[in-house]
């Protein structure tokens, strides 16, 4: 644990002013970066609590927990955290470090890598729910952009759902494929198994979609 200086280390310390009895809750544990310093900060009757939804870092967790009596894991949302017994008597503070990690964007398999082909999964907790592959697979073209637009604050939400639906269902479920169903300014031209939006069908549906909404 500790291997990398995390994001903002001395102002998420500064902030949190760890005190050295105090039960404090890293709700992202990732690999244990804040973590760390937080135990470097706390006494022997001192607590910490971590949590989060990735299986991978719950098994680094697990590992700290073994060798540091001071700290209890939970595997779930930090959304949870108060239906976890260890938080019931209160906690003197709570970390979110909101985001990916760096493992999770350095493995292809997990969905986040735009540098990397790998499988379109993109879930935080792999051990449970569907992977952006299956939702796309699933859902409704105006679904899809109400998503992108909604969460993403894509403004070409319904021309990437258009394309998405028309030309590339069943095929959208790769990092490569999806990351290249950008489009307009400061994005990737449309990339759908290499075509581009030069092609007037795609443009032609892009526009109404993008007349609804987005
Ligand atoms: C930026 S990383 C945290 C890095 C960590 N602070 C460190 O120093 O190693 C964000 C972590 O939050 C986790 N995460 C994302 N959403 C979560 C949620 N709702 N509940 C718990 N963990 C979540 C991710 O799985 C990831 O491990």
């Amino acid at each position: 644990m500790g291997v990398h200086v995390p994001v903002l280390r001395d102002e998420t310390l500064a902030a949190l002013a760890v005190r050295p009895d105090g039960v404090y809750l890293d709700g992202t544990f990732g690999r244990g970066g804040h973590a760390g310093e937080i135990l470097a900060r706390l006494g022997p009757s001192g607590r910490l609590l971590v949590m989060d939804k990735d299986p991978e870092a719950i098994r680094v967790a697990a590992e700290c927990a073994a060798r540091d009596s001071r700290v209890a894991y939970r595997h779930d949302s930090f959304a949870t955290l108060a239906d976890w017994d260890a938080t019931t008597a209160g906690v003197d503070g709570v970390l979110l470090d909101l985001g990916v990690s760096s493992p999770q964007t350095d493995q292809p398999d997990r969905g986040f890598s735009f540098q990397n082909d790998g499988l379109l999964d993109m879930r935080m907790d792999s051990s449970r729910g569907e992977s952006a592959a299956e939702w796309i697979a699933r859902a409704g073209e105006r679904e899809i952009a109400d998503v992108l637009f909604t969460y993403g604050e894509e403004k070409q939400s319904r021309r990437i759902a258009g394309v998405h639906r028309r030309r590339a269902r069943g095929r959208a479920d790769h990092t490569d494929r999806a990351a290249g169903s950008g489009g307009g300014e400061g994005t990737r031209r449309w990339r759908v198994d290499g075509e581009t939006s030069g092609d007037a069908h795609l443009s032609g549906a892009a526009h109404r979609g993008e007349s609804r909404v987005g």
